[in-house]
């Protein structure tokens, strides 16, 4: 920034197993976004590798990252990033159609998934027909509806009350758990990393811990 330097992570050295579920936890300013857009490719480091499932992210072209992150990616933001123009069923539908999937196939494979999150009655609704909870709801299920290998979410309950955060955490864990994927969270917030396996703590840019809660089940599980 103008002279000054401004080292937003160093020294990261992390391993994420499939089927993990992670939180990145820091106070504001510790790299928790950075590090998550870098492992999502939305970002390049200038040094080191980003290697999952054997392909260095960080050797591929813009197109080519777009087209991996397509494939095994997911994210959900804080702020929901619906694309207001679309219907809950066809934001959530979108994924697939870089799959190749036709469109009565993807809306179909759509409306599975919104309502398992609970949208059966708002298919057809527009972002700005739901409440925030419902709107964060569509982006699980957008996240989650192409079974990408790894999602990361974000504060993904950043914008919701206290009820709505246990509801949405519950729902995204439980999603990670019944297809084998990846889920890495980020958050500031403590009580938010209880919900996730392995707590791994930022600080100025350096993980100072990284822990799992419950190291012998967690331990039988990857072995
Ligand atoms: N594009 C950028 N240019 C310069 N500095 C940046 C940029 N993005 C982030 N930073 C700096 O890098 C550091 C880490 O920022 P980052 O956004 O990753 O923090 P965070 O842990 O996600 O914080 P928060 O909890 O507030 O979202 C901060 O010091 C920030 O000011
Ligand atoms: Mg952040």
């Amino acid at each position: 920034m103008g002279n000054e330097r401004v080292i937003a992570l160093r020294s990261i050295d992390l391993t994420f197993y499939e089927g993990e579920i992670c939180s990145i936890f820091g106070a504001s300013g510790s790299g928790k976004s950075t590090l998550l857009n870098l492992l999502a490719g939305m970002e390049k480091p200038n040094r080191g590798q980003i290697v999952i499932d054997g392909t260095d992210i960080t050797k591929l072209s813009e197109d080519e990252m777009a087209e991996f992150r397509q494939r095994n990616i997911g994210f959900v933001f804080q702020s929901y990033n619906l694309l207001p123009m679309l219907t809950a069923e066809e934001n959530v539908a979108m994924p697939l159609m870089f799959l190749g999937m036709d469109r009565a196939k993807r809306l179909r494979a759509a409306d599975v998934v919104l309502r398992e999150v609970g949208l059966a009655e708002r298919l057809r609704h527009y972002p700005s027909q739901m409440s925030g909870g419902q709107q964060q709801r569509t982006g699980i299920a957008r996240a989650f509806v192409a079974r990408p290998k790894i999602v990361f979410a974000d504060e993904p309950t950043g914008n919701l009350d206290s009820k709505t955060t246990v509801e949405i955490m519950n729902m995204m864990v439980r999603f990670a758990r019944q297809f084998g994927e990846t889920l890495i969270l980020v958050t500031h917030n403590p009580e938010l990393v209880e919900f996730t396996d392995r707590i791994i703590t930022l600080k100025d840019g350096e993980i100072i811990e990284d822990s799992y809660t419950n190291r012998e089940e967690k331990h039988e599980a990857l072995t």
